[in-house]
């Protein structure tokens, strides 16, 4: 078995690099061992032996390729790590425990006491945590703007500013921020662009193409895609992951447990067929929705009426699985749907083959004071529906009887 742990580059540049996406995820990042195995070992193990003390010292000067320590690196993280830097076309890929510790470990293992940082303000609640509680408290300014505005970004951009960050499409509102202008603008500044490409996933949006340096995932979501396993990854350029990610996921500890990579390594091989099946079923609810008596507005980035529909064209090749929409009231109304869906289980995740639906103002973005709720546009009567796997007529029915039970 031939293996390099921590960073995970194709040895074989007549292979992986050139094979389709979907090959790229079945087969991608394979470190067979001796016995031949089919499906990738799971090397559930924290440490590892050394044939003398001489190799374990060369080792620990990194003059011998090999593992040391699963803190460090992991022959089945290394494979989800290699399969999922194919996927995206980025030189490195680091995984991590969570989406948050991807955030977290992205960000923090870069900036420094004096930086600044800016952010749109349209992002999940942790995420503002992390840009807004956490990093002043280290020193690191923060300055949170609507990421939709070119001039905005332009306005906020400072000398100091080392990195800006958003997610598109973000979470819930799904609004877009054009990777490419807000790169341009960051990059003449000397900031890196740091994107969270959780809610378009790895299959219907590249950031790197667009001009990103830096590209999270919580793999939670859409990776694994059946509910199991917590998990994140960092993809960007090896002089990043060497000068910055590497030594603070080895020395603080965020790292992915094997079992939990080797899930979402598997997770990774479906990716293309549950993300296709799963748009074209929110594409029907979306537009299903959107004639509903009983529905407010529908924001769905597959639909020509999303406000940035140009944008989505330009940036995204399909429309994700999340809708959201309000229902005609608020909280009580929302509620009340919510509570009478038989087949959609309420539940904060997304990407999952079950669709899961959330009231984002008491859940995932309850930590913010009413005034940032409604300055992103997070009624009380706002739902995230995640859409899954399920036959898209019984979605449609069980979202129909929901509505007319309770509005
Ligand atoms: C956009 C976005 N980023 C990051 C995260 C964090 O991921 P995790 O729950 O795996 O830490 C989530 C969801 O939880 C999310 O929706």
């Amino acid at each position: 078995m031939t293996s390099k742990p921590g960073t995970s580059k194709s040895e074989n540049p007549s292979g992986p690099a050139e094979w389709a996406p979907a090959t790229r995820l079945v087969h991608g990042g394979t470190l067979r061992s001796q016995f031949g195995e089919t499906s990738e070992a799971i090397f559930l193990t924290q440490g590892y032996v050394y044939d003398s003390a001489e190799q374990a010292e060369a080792r620990f000067k990194n003059e011998d390729p090999g593992y040391q320590y699963s803190r460090f690196a992991n022959p089945t993280v290394s494979m989800f790590e290699e399969r999922l830097r194919l996927l995206e076309g980025a030189e490195a890929c680091r995984a991590t425990a969570t989406g948050m510790a991807a955030v977290t470990a992205a960000l923090m293992s870069y900036l420094s006491a004096g930086d600044h940082v800016v952010a749109a303000r349209a992002m999940f609640g942790s995420c503002r945590y992390v840009v807004e509680d956490l990093c002043p408290r280290f020193g690191i300014a923060a300055t949170l703007i609507d990421g939709r505005d070119i001039e905005a970004w332009k306005a906020a951009i400072r000398p100091d500013t080392k990195a800006v960050f958003f997610e598109t499409p973000a979470n819930p509102t799904l609004e877009l921020v054009d990777i490419a202008a807000v790169s341009a603008i960051a990059h003449e500044a000397g900031a890196l662009v740091f994107v969270d490409n959780v809610f378009a996933t790895p299959m219907l949006q590249r950031p790197l193409e667009h001009g990103a340096d830096v590209v999270i995932y919580s793999a939670t979501k859409h990776i694994d895609g059946q509910g199991r396993c917590l998990g994140g990854a960092v993809l960007s350029t090896q002089k990043f992951v060497d000068d910055y990610l590497s030594v603070f996921i080895r020395q603080t500890g965020p790292s992915v447990s094997p079992f939990n990579a080797w899930v979402l390594l598997k997770g990774l091989e479906t990716l293309p067929l549950r993300v296709k099946a799963q748009c074209e079923n929110a594409a029907r609810i979306a537009d299903h929705l959107a004639h509903h008596p009983c529905i407010a507005k529908v924001l769905f980035p597959g639909r020509d009426d999303h406000p940035q529909a140009e944008l989505v064209a330009r940036q995204m090749t399909g429309s994700g699985q999340v809708v959201t929409f309000c229902v005609n009231g608020g909280k009580a109304e929302a509620f009340g749907f919510l509570n009478a869906l038989q087949i959609v289980r309420i539940s904060n995740n997304l990407g999952d083959a079950k669709s899961l639906v959330t009231h984002p103002a008491t859940t995932t973005h309850q930590r913010l004071k009413p005034e940032a709720r409604a300055e992103l546009g997070i009624t009380d009567g706002m739902v995230r529906l995640s859409v899954g796997l399920e036959d898209a007529g019984d979605l449609i029915g069980d979202l129909d009887r929901a509505l007319a039970a309770s509005l």
